[in-house]
């Protein structure tokens, strides 16, 4: 009994670290008529790299556990600023206790372009995550080119975040 109960830990274990290099990142989905829930696409044969094509927010670590990482380029920024709440509480609720959460947005002058990608100030990613995650900002770029001013934007700032778990 005791043989077992160290066998079910072994598994229990190496599934998290297993989890814990696991990346999830928002990329192209189009809504089907009918479907709403999560689609496995593809998986890669060594399992490392898994592709679901859905509705984000069907999915749920219910589907496929949390994630050792998180790469948001695109995603945040590209979400109707009314759905940031249940945005962040579910991709809090999808990371790893160490997980690393590195997130993208885009600063400018809101009154000349309304998005999207839409504005996403240092004070907007503070209220959706803070409660759960410390906020680290690791850079701040200039980006403004000639896609931006074509927008009718004078400026255009990236920022890249690191979100953590707090430690409870
Ligand atoms: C601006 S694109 C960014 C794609 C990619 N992450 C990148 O950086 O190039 C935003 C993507 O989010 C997808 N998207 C928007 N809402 C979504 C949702 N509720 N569930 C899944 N994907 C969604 C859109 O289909 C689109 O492909």
């Amino acid at each position: 009994r005791r043989e077992e109960k160290r066998r079910e830990e072994k598994r229990r274990e190496e599934k998290m670290s297993a989890q814990a290099n696991r990346v999830m990142a928002l990329s192209e989905w189009k809504r089907k008529e009918g479907k709403t829930d999560y689609l496995k696409a593809a998986s890669h044969a060594d399992g490392k790299i898994s592709i679901y094509q859905c509705d984000l927010y069907k999915f749920s670590s219910a589907v496929a556990g949390k994630f050792g990482g998180i790469w948001d380029r695109g995603a945040l920024v590209a979400i109707n600023p009314c759905d940031r709440r249940k945005y962040a509480t579910l991709l809090m609720s999808l990371m790893n206790n160490d997980c690393r959460y590195l997130l993208d947005t885009v600063e400018y002058n809101s009154e000349l372009y309304k998005g999207p990608p839409f504005f996403v100030s240092e004070e907007d990613v503070k209220n959706e995550f803070g409660g759960g995650c410390d906020i680290e900002l690791l850079e701040s770029v200039d980006a403004f080119g000639e896609k931006y001013k074509s927008w009718g934007l004078d400026s255009l700032i990236e920022e890249v975040y690191l979100l953590t778990l707090k430690a409870h």
